[in-house]
């Protein structure tokens, strides 16, 4: 399975991307996860990545296309990309890559959302430090509030989830990834629009229904 999930930030990607992996067995390759993992390592790249993501702008294409290859190029069993692509650059690139191993895409899923249900989202999203779960605060509470459920390390906020980081964020959004949708309906690539401003397991019902009609 070979699955792009498209939306803004806060759409739920990670989210969903997570249900889907464990339903289908895809591996779950988030930019965003890499780059935070490569920032707390102290990388080269984590350094460089950290002044655009702190302002909610995109990390340059080359990059992230280098890093993102990396990472496919490793998952036998198939993907779920999460945040990438991200540009028509990034989607042009990866079309290449595919076509040159002789292999498809399945689907690209694009999550729909309106930009004010994402600002409460993003404001009420905590994340651990150390195994990377997502909750938030009243949509998806931890057990004990403010810890994680998996290894008791206290949550925290992405430096990026601030309101006015967010709001660059969404701008970012709209003038450069949402184009990739047009993209992808231009050069002809399955293109399922999900309603995610829904409760998370309507999403996921959604989600699997659709993929379980593609297999
Ligand atoms: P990244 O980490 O990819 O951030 P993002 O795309 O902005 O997406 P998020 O992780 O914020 O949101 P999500 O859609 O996964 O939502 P989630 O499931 O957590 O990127 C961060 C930065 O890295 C970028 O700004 C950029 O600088 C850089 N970067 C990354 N990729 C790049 C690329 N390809 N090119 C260039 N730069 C790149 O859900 C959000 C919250 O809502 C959670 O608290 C969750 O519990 C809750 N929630 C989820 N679903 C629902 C629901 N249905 N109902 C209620 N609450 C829900």
């Amino acid at each position: 399975m070979k699955i792009i999930l498209l939306g803004p930030p806060g759409a739920g990607k990670g989210t969903q991307c997570k249900r889907v992996s464990e339903r289908y067995g895809a591996t779950h390759l988030s930019s965003g996860d890499i780059l935070r993992a490569e920032r707390a390592a102290g990388t080269k790249l984590g350094r460089e990545a950290q002044r655009y993501m702190d302002s909610g702008a995109l990390v340059p294409d080359q990059l992230i296309i280098d890093m993102m290859m990396g990472a496919i190029s490793k998952c036998a069993k198939g993907y779920l990309l999460d945040g990438f692509p991200r540009t028509v650059v990034q989607a042009e690139a990866l079309d290449k890559a595919l076509a040159a191993a002789g292999e498809k895409l399945d689907a690209v899923l694009n999550l729909e959302i309106d930009d004010n249900v994402i600002v409460d989202r993003m404001s009420g999203r905590r994340s651990c430090p150390k195994c990377g779960a997502v909750y938030h605060v009243s949509n998806q509470p931890p057990k004990v509030a403010g810890i994680c459920d998996n290894d008791g390390e206290k949550l925290v906020q992405r430096p990026d989830d601030r309101p006015e980081v967010v709001q660059n964020r969404l701008k970012t959004y709209h003038a450069q990834t949402e184009p990739v949708i047009g993209y992808y309906r231009k050069v002809g690539r399955r293109v399922i629009d999900i309603d995610a401003d829904k409760p998370m397991d309507d999403v996921s019902h959604a989600i699997f229904s659709e993929l379980d009609a593609l297999k």
